[in-house]
This record gives C-alpha cells, sequence and structure tokens, in this order.
C-alpha cells in the first residue's frame, strides 16, 4: 500500500496511508504491540497503518531514518527504552532523541522474562546464576542487539550475576526466540508480549519476572527480587514518535488516535493476555512521553556507562 500524502494541509491530515515503522524483525515484541493498536488507531483516522519493519543496530537505524523523514505525519515510529539508552550506548549516534522527533504518547509498560531453552539445565534462578558464573565461557545470551531492551535485561542481568558471557544478537527477539526454542542460544531476558504463549506451552524454561510485583498472567514466576536476583528490576516502556517538525494539528491526531486505541476493549485484552496493559490515557500524550524519555535518558547514562557499541 503506496503510503504519504506529500506537504498536504494539516487541516485534512490524513489523506493517505501512514507507515509505521517497527525498529525490529516481525514477530518480536515491538512488532506485536505495534499490530496490536494500528487496526483501532486506523478506524479513527480513516487511512491503513501499514507496519514496515526496519532491523539493525538496536533499532537505531529505523531510528535515524525516521528522524530524517518527511514530516507530514505519513511516517511513524514505534519504539521503546531503547530510545533512551541510544545516547549512551552509540557515543556518534546519528539523531538526538529530544531534539529529532516529536513524541505523540507512550502506549504500554512490558514485563520481562528471564527464559533459557527447555533443556538448559539449571531450573531456578539462583541455579541459573550459578551455572552461568561457572560457565561464562561457553553460555550464549541472546539479544535484540545493542541498544534492544533484551539487551538492556542482559546487561542488568550479566551485573546482577557478577558475570560477562557472550552475547549472540539478532535482528529482534522474533528470530531470537526461534534460536532458543530450537535449542541454538542458552538464554534470553525478553518481554513477556514475546514469551507468555512459550512459557505456557513450555517450550522455554523460565525462571522469573523482571518487575517488583509479580505478573498477573504468568502467576508461577517468581519476581527476580524474590528468585534471588534484587537488581535485576526493567519493564519495557513504548512511545510513538513523528520527525521534529511535523505540525502540532497532525501530531494531535495522531495522539488522539492513540488514546482511542488504548481504551479499546479488544486491544486491552490482548494486551492482558500477552502480561501487559495500556498505559493510563494521561500517560498516552507528548508531555508525558516527553518527561519520561528525558528521565530515562539520564537514568541510563548513568547504569551503562562504559558500555558502548563498537
Ligand atoms: C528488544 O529486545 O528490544 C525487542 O524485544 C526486540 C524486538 O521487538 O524484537
Amino acid at each position: 500500500a503506496a503510503c504519504g500524502g506529500g506537504g498536504g494541509d494539516p487541516a485534512d491530515y490524513p489523506e493517505d496511508n501512514i507507515e509505521i515503522i517497527v525498529p525490529f524483525a516481525a514477530g518480536g515484541p515491538t512488532d506485536t504491540v505495534t499490530r496490536l493498536i494500528t487496526e483501532p488507531m486506523a478506524e479513527e483516522l480513516g487511512v491503513e497503518l501499514v507496519v514496515q519493519n526496519v532491523e539493525g543496530a538496536g533499532g537505531t537505524v529505523a531510528a535515524g531514518q525516521v528522524a530524517e523523514a518527511e514530516a507530514d505525519g505519513y511516517t511513524v515510529l514505534m519504539h521503546h527504552i531503547g530510545m533512551s539508552t541510544a545516547p549512551t550506548l552509540y557515543p556518534d549516534l546519528d539523531f538526538a532523541p529530544e531534539e529529532d522527533f516529536k513524541t505523540v504518547g507512550l502506549v504500554t509498560e512490558v514485563p520481562m522474562t528471564v527464559i533459557a531453552r527447555k533443556d538448559f539445565e539449571p531450573t531456578t534462578l539462583e541455579e541459573l546464576a550459578a551455572y552461568v558464573e561457572e560457565n561464562a565461557d561457553t553460555v550464549t545470551l541472546a539479544n535484540a542487539g545493542i541498544g534492544s531492551a533484551s539487551h538492556l535485561c542482559g546487561v542488568l542481568m550479566q551485573q546482577a550475576m557478577g558475570v560477562e558471557v557472550q552475547e549472540v544478537p539478532y535482528d529482534g527477539t522474533g528470530p531470537a526466540m526461534e534460536d532458543l526454542v530450537g535449542g541454538q542460544v542458552d538464554f534470553l531476558c525478553d518481554q513477556t508480549t514475546n514469551t507468555s504463549q512459550q512459557i505456557s506451552e513450555g517450550t522455554v524454561k523460565a525462571y522469573a519476572v523482571t518487575t517488583p510485583e509479580p505478573v498477573e498472567s504468568l502467576p508461577d514466576l517468581p519476581t527476580a527480587a524474590e528468585a534471588g536476583l534484587p537488581d535485576l528490576e526493567v519493564t519495557v516502556w513504548h512511545g510513538l514518535y513523528v520527525p521534529a517538525e511535523t505540525p502540532d494539528e497532525i501530531v494531535e491526531k495522531l495522539t488522539s488516535a492513540l488514546q482511542t486505541a488504548l481504551q479499546d476493549q479488544g486491544v486491552i485484552d490482548q494486551m492482558a493476555d500477552l502480561g501487559t496493559a495500556p498505559v493510563a490515557q494521561d500517560q498516552a500524550t507528548p508531555d508525558a512521553h516527553s518527561e519520561l524519555l528525558s528521565a530515562e535518558i539520564d537514568k541510563w547514562s548513568e547504569v551503562l556507562s562504559g558500555i558502548q557499541a563498537e
């Protein structure tokens, strides 16, 4: 489907399909969250939202492309916590999150789960920590590239365990999950939006959730703190962005469509099944999104100082 109406009058926006860019491979958690909201958003906007997966470098390739896109409202970026870790992890980043984008609103904050291939020896998080420490030079930890949420959780997990292991980057945790289920990689920290089904089907081994409280849809999983890794706490917030010069009138229409989608019962139910929930309406706003982005850039610059992409 063609996208983009060129420099039309913001009052008439949208007059054509809108491209929504997912910075990771199809089938992963970012893709899943995006496809959950595109239909109800499209209903309100009266055009199609066409999902485009643009992989690479933990989401920074896609973000760089959207930063340079026409500011006409026909290119929207879905991104997550990785937008706030990129400035620290990529010293020569070709975009500045707070200058090159306008925020549209937050979408959802997703818990993460520590999981392993089904026949991995350790059965508890404590046993995993001990096993990983003993076998640090052979175990393999999957992620979706430096700057991804799975990379961030992996960094925090290694810090909490006091080890450094070999990381195996994928273009998304959709493909990473395929290798984990296939036994080609040992363990992974990934979002419940991608792991809930595998956990309930028993095709992977699950150790803990990375939230302070248990996740209702995964009642058998302890929190990392309960299971002996109190420093492993991370959730993956997601938001929508447009290029910085996009007219406010266009942003307002996108924010309104986002808020409508987050109140859609189907979206609420599907997110609940996947261990998450829409943000509150007052968080699905440009200001709330910008405030969180700014605070998170500062927070992760501390935690991740010294860890940088080559
Ligand atoms: C991440 O690790 O950042 C995401 O899970 C990647 C993805 O959405 O595939």
